[in-house]
C-alpha cells in the first residue's frame, strides 16, 4: 500500500502565487471587461537581451549539425558559463571561487528548494520573516517542521522577524539553529543587509556550526555601492555559506530557466558520528544523480550576458525596471503610504493603509483599482499588514497602476 508524505498536509492549500492567480481568475470571470494590471508575481516583461538571443540562435544551429551537436552536457554546467560567472561576479569583486564550486541549474528556485535534501531532517531552520516562501515550504515538505499553528507559524522553525521595527535587519536567533536562510536583497521587502549586518550572521554561523543559505537572486539590482553583492565579500563566509544566484531577474530568464549555486569546498557539516563532510561533495552527488544539466542552448544564452554588449543590454533592462520601482515608490509615498525597498531591489513593500490585513488590501486593490499585488502575509506572519508590488511590469502599465491607485483607491 502506498502512503503519502503527510508533511504535505501541513501546508496551506495553495502556493502563494497560485492563490493570487486563483483570486485574479475568479475576479476576471466575474468582471470580464476589467483591465487588470498585474504587479503581483515578480515576472519580467522585457524580452531577453539581444546578445542572449543571438547566442541561442547560434547554439541551435550547432545542434543542427552532426559535427557540433551536443547530447548530455556536464551536470555541473559547461566550463564556458562557469568561467564567465566566476570572472564577472566573483573575481571582479576580489572573491575567489573555483570552477568546481559552481553548479549551474535550471534556476535558483529549484536549488533553494532542493538544497535542504543534503541536511539531516532534524536540522532546525531559521528563516527571516517575511521571505520567499520556497525556503519554508520545502522544509515543511521534508518534515523539518511541526504543524502550522494558529499564529501562522510552523512549530519548530525559528522565525526571524524583519520589519520596520528593526529596520528590516533581523536579530540573531534566540534558540540553536542549524540552517539559516537569508535573502538579500530581500524578497519581498526589497531591503538589504549591510556588510556589518552580514558579518554578524557569518560570525554567528561560525560560532554555532550553522550553515547560511544565502539567496542573492536580486543582487544585480543593488544600486548602492556599499551593499554587498555576495556573501563571500564577508570574511569567513567561505566556511559557512552557500550562495544562490539566478539569471531570471538579472537577464529575463524567468521562462528560459538558468541559475547557479556556489558551494565552497570549505563549507562542511557534521555526520552523527562527529565526522565532518564538505557540502560541495554532497550537492555534487545529488546534482549528478537527479539532474542532467541545463540545456546547452540556454547556457549559451546565459553566458552571452557577460559579453560587453550583453552587459550593456542587461544594465539597460535593469535600469528600466528600477525606474518602474522609482515610479511606484515615489507615487505611493506621495499618497502618504509608508514605502520600503525599490532602491536596491525590484520590489516595493508598503504598509497597508489603516492597518488593513494584507489579503483584504489585496481584494480592495483588485476591486477598486484593478491592480494585482502580493499580500505580505503570504511571505510569513510578520508580513501581515504589508503588501508587495513588483517593478517588473511594463512602464505604461506601472504608471497607469499608480494613477489608478491615486484616483480610485479610497485610502
Ligand atoms: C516572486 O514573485 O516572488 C518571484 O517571482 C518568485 C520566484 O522567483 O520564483
Amino acid at each position: 500500500m502506498a502512503y503519502i508524505n503527510e508533511n504535505y498536509l501541513k501546508l496551506p492549500g495553495n502556493y502563494l502565487f497560485a492563490e493570487v492567480a486563483r483570486r485574479v481568475a475568479a475576479y476576471r470571470e466575474a468582471h470580464p471587461d476589467a483591465d487588470i494590471i498585474r504587479l503581483g508575481i515578480g515576472d519580467v516583461t522585457l524580452p531577453l537581451p539581444a546578445a542572449s538571443i543571438a547566442a541561442m540562435h547560434a547554439a541551435v544551429d550547432e545542434m543542427a549539425k552532426k559535427e557540433t551537436f551536443r547530447g548530455y552536457g556536464p551536470e555541473q554546467g559547461y566550463d564556458f558559463l562557469i568561467e564567465a560567472i566566476i570572472e564577472n561576479n566573483y573575481t571582479s569583486r576580489g572573491i575567489t571561487v573555483s570552477p568546481d564550486e559552481v553548479f549551474v541549474s535550471d534556476g535558483s528556485k529549484s536549488d533553494c528548494g532542493n538544497i535542504q535534501e543534503i541536511f539531516s531532517t532534524d536540522s532546525v531552520i531559521a528563516i527571516t520573516d517575511p521571505v520567499y516562501p520556497v525556503y519554508l515550504d520545502t522544509n515543511v515538505m521534508a518534515g523539518r517542521t511541526g504543524a502550522l499553528g494558529a499564529d501562522g507559524r510552523f512549530a519548530g522553525v525559528a522565525y526571524l522577524p524583519s520589519t520596520q521595527a528593526n529596520n528590516f535587519a533581523p536579530a540573531l536567533p534566540d534558540q540553536p539553529v542549524d540552517m539559516i536562510y537569508l535573502c538579500c536583497p530581500n524578497n519581498p521587502t526589497g531591503t538589504t543587509l549591510s556588510k556589518d549586518e552580514l558579518k554578524k550572521w557569518v560570525d554567528y554561523a561560525r560560532e554555532n556550526d550553522a550553515v547560511i543559505l544565502f539567496d542573492a537572486a536580486y543582487a544585480a539590482y543593488i544600486t548602492e555601492p556599499d551593499v554587498p553583492r555576495s556573501i563571500y565579500e564577508i570574511d569567513g563566509a567561505r566556511d559557512v555559506a552557500i550562495e544562490f544566484r539566478s539569471f531570471s531577474k538579472t537577464a529575463g530568464f524567468t521562462g528560459t530557466r538558468c541559475g547557479y549555486t556556489v558551494i565552497p569546498k570549505t563549507v562542511t557539516a557534521k555526520a552523527k558520528d562527529g565526522s565532518r563532510h564538505p557540502l560541495n561533495a554532497l550537492w555534487s552527488r545529488r546534482h549528478s544523480t537527479k539532474f542532467n544539466g541545463t540545456a546547452y542552448i540556454v547556457q549559451r544564452g546565459a553566458a552571452a550576458i557577460y559579453t560587453a554588449e550583453g552587459q550593456k543590454q542587461v544594465a539597460e533592462n535593469i535600469a528600466y525596471y528600477m525606474e518602474n520601482a522609482r515610479i511606484i515608490r515615489e507615487g505611493l509615498s506621495a499618497l502618504g503610504l509608508s514605502v520600503f525597498g525599490g532602491v536596491n531591489a525590484p520590489y516595493i513593500w508598503l504598509k497597508t493603509p489603516n492597518n488593513l490585513p494584507s489579503w483584504e488590501f489585496f481584494d480592495k486593490l483588485l476591486h477598486e483599482a484593478n491592480v494585482v499585488g502580493t499580500p505580505g502575509a503570504g511571505f510569513g506572519p510578520s508580513g501581515e499588514g504589508y503588501f508587495r508590488l513588483t517593478a517588473f511590469g511594463d512602464r505604461q502599465a506601472t504608471e497607469k497602476a499608480i494613477a489608478r491607485i491615486r484616483e480610485k483607491l479610497a485610502l
